[in-house]
């Protein structure tokens, strides 16, 4: 359904990497990463950036021609298969991007992947894991704001990959070297789409300078 050939404007250091530059999502991105910027403004901008972001994930997507009939003529369109492409947020922050992807792309099924950072091994621990049938068939979108260690992301694919999912990308807002990275170790086939690609991680594997946690600051825990 999507052709396979990598995206472009890759970074020799991190092949798998797709950063997006679009002025109005580096805008956002700011705006996102301010420590004054309010639950509700966050969550709008979070919702913002993952339509933005969508686009630019889905921007080689096969169509289908279809014949539309305009009030002056029959013509040809095009009919993207949206039912053939599922979302999977990783819980809890991915969640506050759906809606906005959503906006995009209604018909898209979204399935939900329920993982963890246990705070001391910094291990991605399961909680949930439910996606649509025929995975095979589908194009997956995993969705999290915040790619660390990418423990949790890597995780995350390698449970679709188990289910049987066979094209698979993933969508986060902020990304650390160290994360992209372990998603070309662990995951070469599968592209990393972000907004920004930050400095590293600090001690406790927090993004530097990044915007905090995600999770936190979406649900106000
Ligand atoms: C955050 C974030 C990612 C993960 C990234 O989730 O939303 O899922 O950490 O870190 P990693 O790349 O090192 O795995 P967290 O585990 O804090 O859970 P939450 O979404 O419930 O806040
Ligand atoms: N999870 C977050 O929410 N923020 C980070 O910086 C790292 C992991």
């Amino acid at each position: 359904m999507a052709n396979t050939t990598f995206p472009f404007r890759r970074d020799p250091e991190h092949p798998n990497l797709v950063v997006t530059r679009h002025p109005l999502l580096r805008h956002k991105v700011s705006l996102l990463r301010s420590a004054s910027t309010s639950k509700k403004i966050f969550k709008e901008l979070v919702d913002e950036i993952a339509m933005l972001l969508a686009y630019e994930v889905t921007a080689d997507l096969q169509t289908t021609p279809i014949e539309v009939e305009t009030p002056l003529a029959v013509t040809r369109g095009e009919k993207v298969m949206g039912e053939r492409l599922t979302l999977v947020p990783i819980l809890r922050a991915g969640l506050g991007m759906v809606d906005g992807v959503l906006e995009l792309i209604p018909t898209m099924r979204v399935g939900h992947i329920g993982l963890q950072r246990d705070h001391d091994t910094l291990e991605p621990i399961d909680y949930y894991f439910k996606i649509p049938p025929d995975p095979e068939d589908s194009l997956f979108i995993v969705a999290d704001p915040m790619l660390a260690t990418g423990g949790s992301a890597s995780a995350a694919v390698t449970f679709l990959k188990r289910s049987g999912a066979r094209d698979i990308r993933l969508m986060c807002i902020v990304a650390a070297p160290e994360g992209v990275r372990k998603m070309q170790d662990d995951h070469p086939e599968v592209p990393v789409y972000a907004a920004a690609l930050d400095s590293g991680l600090d001690e406790n594997s927090y993004i530097v300078p990044g915007l905090g946690d995600a999770g936190d600051r979406l649900f106000g825990t």
